[in-house]
């Protein structure tokens, strides 16, 4: 009896393992692009979404910065351009998001948070993905609202949460409410360089949304609410695509 139940235990496990391996092969593998101006609130959203659909969150704002605290040759390369607020050329954006998009977790997909920024980023992308088709959100928020909400933006260095100490500040203080990490404030977040963020959004990025308009793929989103509502509108929007 005991032999009984063991086999079929064991055919039991097996049957499943069949059957979650044929239903993983099956799925399509979901590209999510997040687009936006600079303080849209890519990040807050992108974080959220990609623990709910436990995909890869891939900011290459983030990468880069990883990079230059790293200090590797990219990070030096890319420095001046992000301090300056202007676009990292797209060879080098190119060869480390696609790095990234190849690692084995980019398998059942993958968010994008601030790439694609211009037409031939997009178009390389699109070459990329072949076949799959990518679902385009498109946060839409005011240049006032970004110049006040990056202004008051706090980060986590350790654990990248993200803070507003005008809309959500941390209950902590200046330290992070997970990990109690010390909040900084980035350096390409001076009132300066934000103008000069969204100068090169309106030229470079904001084309994109005809770009994806056209293939009938691109959702906006009103950006300047609450973010628990946008949350909820943009998994709404992905979950009856
Ligand atoms: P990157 O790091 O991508 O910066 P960004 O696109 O300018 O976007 P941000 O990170 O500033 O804003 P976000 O939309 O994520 O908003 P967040 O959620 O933080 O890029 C930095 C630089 O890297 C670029 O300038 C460029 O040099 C380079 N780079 C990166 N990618 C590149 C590429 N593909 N090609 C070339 N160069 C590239 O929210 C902002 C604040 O608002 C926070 O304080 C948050 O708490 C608050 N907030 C968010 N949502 C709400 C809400 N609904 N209500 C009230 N407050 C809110």
């Amino acid at each position: 009896m005991h032999l009984l139940l063991s086999g079929l235990t064991l055919a039991f496990v097996f049957c499943s393992a069949f059957l979650l391996a044929v239903d993983e092969e099956a799925e399509e593998p979901q590209v999510i692009i997040l687009l936006g101006p600079p303080g849209s609130g890519k990040g807050t959203q992108a974080k959220r979404i990609a623990e709910s659909l436990k995909i890869p969150h891939i900011s290459t704002g983030d990468l880069f910065r990883e990079n230059l605290k790293a200090g590797t040759p990219l990070g030096v390369k890319a420095k001046g351009y992000m301090e300056s607020g202007k676009l990292v050329p797209d060879e080098l954006v190119l060869d480390m998001l696609m790095d990234r998009v190849h690692k084995p977790d980019a398998k059942r997909g993958f968010l994008l948070d601030g790439f694609p920024r211009s037409i031939p980023q997009a178009e390389a992308l699109k070459k990329h993905l072949g076949r799959l088709t990518p679902i385009v959100i498109n946060l839409e928020v005011s240049d006032e609202t970004v110049i006040k909400r990056i202004e008051g933006r706090l980060s986590c260095p350790n654990c990248g949460a993200i803070y507003n100490k005008y809309f959500s500040p941390s209950k902590s203080g200046k330290l992070c409410e997970s990990c109690q990490g010390e909040l900084n404030q980035r350096s390409d977040d001076r009132y300066e360089v934000v103008v000069e963020r969204l100068k090169q959004y309106h030229n470079q990025t904001e084309p994109l949304i005809d770009f994806y308009s056209k293939d009938k793929i691109l959702f906006s989103i009103p950006g300047e609410r609450d973010p628990e509502v946008i949350y909820k509108e943009i998994m709404n929007k992905i979950r009856n695509r």
